[in-house]
Formats: structure tokens, sequence, C-alpha cells
């Protein structure tokens, strides 16, 4: 069986998933909620100086209608409702009770987190990440924080900065990164009401979800290629496999936000599970084994040969790379059960590939 124990910075996760900031860890009874759900470390929601004064409506999907894997959110949240008194006397100490590595999310000025990191490292919690999300002045934050808190920090960034060049500079101050947080600003009409669908300032959200997913992944990449700091990944961990994308990109823990909003808090220990069994079908034996394998092959550029070949035993014959083949290459025989590969007409695009639901296909 696999070991799916994480370390980080002197704190250890049962499993590798955690809550991130966000509705999911609004307060202490969702965390406990979470922690019965599998979570292996909750990440409660940011805290400011002031409770936040949210806009209504604050979240949509992306997409209308059925959300299926495509499953990603616009939101104009904000930070807790709550205030920081309620936290500190209540909540942080509610989820503690889940026994659990708890960390505190704070925001956003150097002053405001001087002034909160201390109040919540003697609340009690393991660790603080901090959010640059509206603010930016990365350093100056974590400089402020690290000087009056001696529990591990960790900065979080949002992708619209040089997230490899920004790593870099704070790696001397912080103890871990998180990467990233939403994308945007975005904007959704609702067409029956010709309306934003979110009550925000002109509209906009920002995104999350499955569309943010590779942008993430680029973003755990560069930063692990860039700095020493131990990588927590956020964005668009929908399902086991995406996790273990994020391990071989150089993250350590997944942290599950819009996944957890649509499914519920069962999701930490169903995407848990299935990186467990990722790891054992595939002889690692552990998360730490997988971690930045992919790395070295992102240094060059790589030059598929045609033609695409096909494994019989796993292809099913859905057809699913015939209809999507933009150069007609692949064919499907339904009546003699025969995916056809015309090797002249294959350019080695390699969309197939990655589309194969059964890894039937293969180029190298
Ligand atoms: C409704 C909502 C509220 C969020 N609130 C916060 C927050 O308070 N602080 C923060 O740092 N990130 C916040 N986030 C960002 C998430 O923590 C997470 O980084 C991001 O959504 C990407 O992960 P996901 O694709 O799993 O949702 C929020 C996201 C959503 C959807």
């Amino acid at each position: 069986m696999a070991d799916i124990t994480v370390q980080i910075s002197g704190l250890s996760f049962k499993t590798p998933v955690m809550t991130a900031a966000g509705p999911m860890a609004r307060d202490g009874a969702t965390l406990l909620e979470a922690a019965k759900g599998g979570a292996g470390g909750l990440v409660a929601k940011t805290v400011s100086t002031k409770p936040a004064e949210v806009p209504k409506p604050n979240i949509a999907a992306v997409e209308s209608g059925r959300l299926g894997s495509r499953r990603g959110l616009l939101n104009a949240e904000l930070w807790s409702e709550l205030p920081l008194e309620r936290w500190l006397k209540d909540e942080y100490p509610l989820a503690l009770k889940a026994g659990l590595p708890l960390i505190a999310s704070i925001g956003y000025t150097p002053e405001d987190v001087a002034k909160i990191g201390p109040l919540v490292e003697s609340a009690g919690v393991s660790a603080i990440e901090f959010s640059t999300h509206y603010v930016g002045g990365h350093v100056e934050i974590a400089k402020a924080l690290k000087q009056c808190v001696s529990i591990p920090v960790f900065a979080k960034l949002s992708p619209q900065v040089d997230v490899a060049k920004v790593a870099k500079t704070l790696e001397p101050y912080v103890d871990g990164i998180v990467a990233i947080n939403t994308l945007g600003p975005c904007l959704r009409i609702d067409v029956e009401t010709c309306r934003p669908v979110l009550g925000s300032d002109k509209g906009y959200g920002w995104m999350s979800g499955a569309a943010l997913r590779p942008i993430a992944m680029r973003c755990v990449a560069e930063i692990a290629q860039a700095v020493n700091l131990p990588i927590i990944a956020s964005g668009g961990v929908i399902n086991g496999q995406d996790a273990i994308e994020f391990f071989m990109a150089g993250a350590s823990a997944v942290q599950v936000c819009t996944a957890a909003i649509l499914e519920g808090p069962a999701v930490y220990g169903r995407i848990a599970t299935e990186i467990h069994k990722w790891l054992d079908s595939h002889d690692y034996p552990s998360v730490e084994s997988v971690r930045g394998v992919a790395l070295p092959y992102l240094k060059k550029k790589r030059l598929l040969r045609p033609p695409v070949r096909v494994d019989t035993d796993r292809c099913t014959l859905c057809g699913l790379c015939a209809k999507s083949c933009a150069y007609s290459a692949l064919n499907l025989d339904s009546q003699a059960k025969v995916l056809h590969i015309d090797s002249a007409a294959c350019v080695g695009c390699g969309l197939c590939v990655s589309l194969c639901p059964e890894h039937a296909l293969s180029s190298e």
C-alpha cells in the first residue's frame, strides 16, 4: 500500500488533500465537516482585520446547465464575513478539535498580517497562509508576518504575477508556497435578464475549477523549478489523477475548493482514495516518490513522430478519437470493429492520445 502521508515544513498530514480558503472552510463547523469527509489538513477561510462586506449574488457556475467534468465557478466572495475575534474565540478552537494541522489564512497588508499573525498563532493554529490576492507587495507582507510568528508561513500566489520570480524573492521569508488563487476578473451575463450573474462591481468575478487547472499546473511547475520550497497546489483539483499531475509538477499536497462546493465534504476523502489507488496501480510507493518526476521532461521541445499507435487490448472502440481528429486520420469501422489509422494523414498533433479515456493510443 502506497504511503500517502506528507510532511510539509515540519507538519504531518495524513493525506495530501486539504481544504482551501473558501465557503467550505468558512467556520469551525464546516472545517470539522471537512475533517469528517477525509481532509488531511484544514485551511480556513481568509480573515482580515475587518469582516468583509460581500456582494450578492457572489458565486456562479462558469457554464449554465449541467456542470459535468467542466466544473468551474466565478466568485466575488472576498474574505470572511465573521469578525477576527469570533475566529479566535470560537471558530479556530472548534476546528482544532479535528486533530488535524490547521492553517489560518490571513490578509492583506503588512500592517494587517503583523496584527493578525500573533493572534492566530496564540489561538493554536499550526501554520499561516497569507493571501496577496488584492494587494500584491508579497515580500513586505512576508517579512512583516515572519518577524512576529514562529509557526510556518506560506504565501498564496495569484496567477497574475510572474510566479517564479515572486517565489524566488519570497524564498528567504516563507516556508512554502500555495499556488494558485483564482484568475480574473472574469464576466458572465445572464441572457434571460441581460444582467451580470454576479452582484459585484461591474459584475466581475474570479474563476476557479477545472478550467484553472492547466494554469495552476504551469505555475506549480515554474515555482518548483525556481525555488527549493514545498508547494501546495490549488486550482481545479477534482479527482485523484489531477492531484497526481500536480505532484508530478512538483507539489507536495493539494487544496480543493470548487469540487468541495459542488460535491460536498466527502470530496476530500474520495480524492485521497483515488490518489492511493493510482499510486498502488502504478507501483509508486508514496506521494513523495512521484513528486517532480515530470520536471526533467519540461526542459525541451518534443517532436511527436507519426503515426499514432493503438493498443487493441485497451481500445474500447468508443470512437472519441476518430470523431475529434481534425485531419481525418482515424476512422472507426464499427461493423468490422476496427480503428483504422491513416499514417499518411496523421500529422502527429497528439489530441487523440490526450483524449483517449483508456490510454489506448500512444505516439512514442
Ligand atoms: C467561493 C470562493 C471563495 C474563495 N475564498 C477565498 C478566500 O477567502 N481566500 C483565498 O485565499 N482564496 C479563496 N478562494 C480561492 C480558493 O481557495 C482556491 O485557491 C481557488 O478557488 C482554486 O482552487 P479550486 O479550483 O479547487 O477552487 C475562494 C474560491 C471560491 C470559489
